[in-house]
């Protein structure tokens, strides 16, 4: 992991790396972090014992002077441990600003569904050996959680679901600012919101700065 860190952070070109330091610790009750602009715990609460959990993520809410990102699997149980940590950032103080658009609680009633995106991530051919798969691409299912110290600009709502693209319109699960879930359609009369509509995946925010207003609608 350190290896790789080191390689992503060389590609992206960022100043500074010449005095940057990679660690390892073990996470768990001792755990000390240093203050910094960014935490990300990605794909690692599911290795932990609830209590170091609980430790890591109260952890990162003291360290993260900026934000903090955390990534699980797309799971129901995964999407648990997001909703868990969600709880105790913004009880640290922190703010949601993705992908809710508001730091109230969630709108999804626990047991009937669980909020998750999926990424594409190309396959190496180890991959493909190793899962049996023939696919030179993976859709991971993933979710996630962005909070930040500052008090975030969040979009109006967020696509929750992938997009259905019906004859003339476009039907779109919406995660709002009214702390609610729901289902948009948006038909050509729209106009320039139906075309974004047309372009708007799975997570993204909605509506997109681009779709101002169609005057003639
Ligand atoms: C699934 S990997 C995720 C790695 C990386 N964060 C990513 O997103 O690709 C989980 C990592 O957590 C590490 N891990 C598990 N328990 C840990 C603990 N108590 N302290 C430190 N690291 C731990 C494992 O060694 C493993 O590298």
């Amino acid at each position: 992991a350190l290896a790789v860190g080191r390689e992503l952070a060389e590609a992206s070109g960022l100043p500074g790396l010449s005095t940057a330091r990679w660690e390892r610790a073990r996470i768990g009750s001792a755990l000390s972090l240093k203050s910094a602009d960014l935490v990300t715990v990605s794909y690692v609460l599911n290795e932990l014992t609830p209590d170091d959990r609980r430790s890591l993520v109260d952890a990162a809410a003291d360290t993260a002077a900026g934000a903090v990102v955390i990534v699980e699997p797309g799971t129901p149980d995964g999407y648990a441990r997001i909703i868990e940590a969600r709880d105790r950032l913004v009880a640290a103080g922190l703010h949601i600003a993705a992908p809710c658009p508001h730091s109230a609680a969630c709108p999804i009633e626990p047991g009937t569904d669980w909020c998750h995106f999926s990424a594409r991530v190309s396959r190496s051919s180890l991959h493909r050996q190793v899962k049996g798969g023939s696919l030179a691409y993976e859709d991971e299912k993933f979710s996630y959680l962005a909070a930040t110290r500052f008090a975030p600009d969040p979009a109006p709502a967020r696509v929750v679901r992938r997009p259905q693209i019906r004859k003339g319109q476009v039907l779109l699960e919406l995660c709002t600012a009214q702390e609610q879930l729901r289902r948009e359609t948006v038909s050509k009369r729209h106009g320039v919101l139906y075309r974004a509509a047309r372009d708007a995946e799975w997570g993204d925010p909605w509506p997109p700065h681009s779709a101002e207003p169609d005057p003639a609608s």
